[in-house]
């Protein structure tokens, strides 16, 4: 168990009584994280990439530095294929504006899967919308609750453009099979987007397995600060893409006619960027890869399956996942005739942080028949007490109800 990290979180230190089932929305940071964010604004913080003097360049190496880190991180050797953003949604919707507008025309295909996060769903639906093209839906499969892959084979043709798709469900923790979706779209012409925001804080990735076109991920889920966020795109599509903001940072040269763009991915990053995101990422990079992305995952499912086996003991709640298919921590349930809404309300009382409602992926959770669910996440900090204080609160909830 890895107990003894718990106290790497000050959040969590300082808030003995709480337990925090949230991660999924947003992960706690460990100190090591805020100290290298810290110690940056203290003795080297300066605008990056044009100052002439020594502060700024040492700025500039740091926020570089991250970039590399990154690239290693998720299996690239080219640092400039990843396009710092403010979030997975900005990483998401950059895509959509850019490369999306230019090759998406009247009657073709853009694919995405039923499970998306709104995030990977609505700039897709958007586009489509805007281009006359076709938005198609796949399903996932009702009992194994795993993305239907006859079904995403029968609906990819030589009109598809882009198929899109989570490489972790933020609702039910399915991980779908990339290497073969990735496959499928290439024998069709068709470029991947994939959305690995739930992914990376939980496995060691590597994107030479299977060669996406793109991919996004998001800081703040995996240790980092909020609003930072990572696009990985093939240099080829990078470097054929318009910007999607313009401005200072990001030119070669302006003339009262005309401007020249700079190569990517600065062509991307308009604007004084968030070093200290970009300086936070690296760090909680090194962080999970000290203690060993395994480690984290055999800890958190042993958690969410142990709280899984205990809420089924109790007879009254209605578990979306079969145990073994438990991944990335993540446990949706409904407690019968009492409102998730309510549940969650309740254990927040108890200071028991658990998300409740359609968790920003509506198709999904209609699919499935609901009109919201109750989302326990576990990650590295959690400990048995979180489970047994989660039971505990549940049977209060049933208490309440007179259930
Ligand atoms: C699977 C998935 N994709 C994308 C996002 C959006 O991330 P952000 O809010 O950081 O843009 C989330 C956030 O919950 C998510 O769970």
């Amino acid at each position: 168990m890895l107990e003894r990290f718990r106290k790497d979180f000050p959040v969590l230190e300082n808030n003995p009584g709480l337990t925090y089932l949230d991660s999924a929305a947003s992960t706690q940071k460990p100190a090591v994280v805020l100290e290298k964010m810290d110690h940056f604004y203290r003795f080297d913080y300066a605008n990056i990439h044009r100052g002439l003097y020594n502060l700024s360049e040492r700025a500039t190496a740091s926020y570089e530095a991250a970039r590399t880190r990154i690239a290693e991180f998720i299996g690239t050797a080219v640092p400039e294929s990843l396009v710092f953003t403010r979030n997975a949604t900005e990483s998401l919707n950059l895509i959509a504006a850019t490369i999306g507008e230019q090759i998406v025309h009247k009657g073709d295909e853009i694919i995405v899967s039923v499970m998306e996060h709104h995030a990977n769903f609505v700039p897709w639906q958007q586009l489509a919308a805007r281009k006359d093209a076709k938005l198609k839906v796949v399903g996932i499969d009702r009992k194994t609750l795993e993305l239907d892959m006859a079904a995403l084979e029968s609906a990819i043709t030589g009109k598809t453009r882009f198929v899109c798709c989570t490489m972790a469900s933020n609702v039910l923790g399915t991980t779908p099979n990339v290497a073969k979706i990735s496959k499928l779209a290439k024998k069709h012409g068709a470029l991947t987007v994939f959305d690995a925001a739930q992914f990376v804080p939980h496995h060691k990735l590597d994107i030479s397995t299977f060669d996406p076109d793109f991919l996004v991920l998001s800081g703040h889920k995996m240790l980092a600060v909020d609003g930072f966020g990572v696009l990985y795109g093939k240099p080829e599509h990078l470097a054929a893409m318009p910007p999607y903001m313009t401005g200072g940072d990001m030119i070669e040269n302006v003339t009262i006619e005309k401007t020249t763009y700079s190569e990517p991915p600065q062509k991307f990053e308009a604007g004084t960027p968030f070093m200290g995101g970009a300086i936070s990422l690296h760090a909680a990079i090194d962080y999970l890869e000290n203690i060993g992305l395994d480690r984290i995952q055999e800890h958190e499912s042993a958690l969410a399956k142990l709280a899984d086996e205990k809420l089924r003991a109790i007879g009254k709640v209605k578990l979306y996942r079969k145990p073994e298919h438990i991944h990335n921590g993540i446990l949706p349930f409904n407690i019968e005739g009492i409102h998730p809404h309510d549940v969650a309300t309740i254990l927040g009382d108890m200071d028991i942080c658990v998300r409740a409602g359609h968790h920003c992926a509506q198709p999904l959770i209609h699919f499935m028949g609901e009109m919201a669910m109750v989302r326990a996440s576990f990650y590295l900090y959690n400990t048995e007490k979180d489970v047994d204080r989660l039971i505990a609160g549940i049977q209060k909830t049933l208490e309440v109800f007179h259930k």
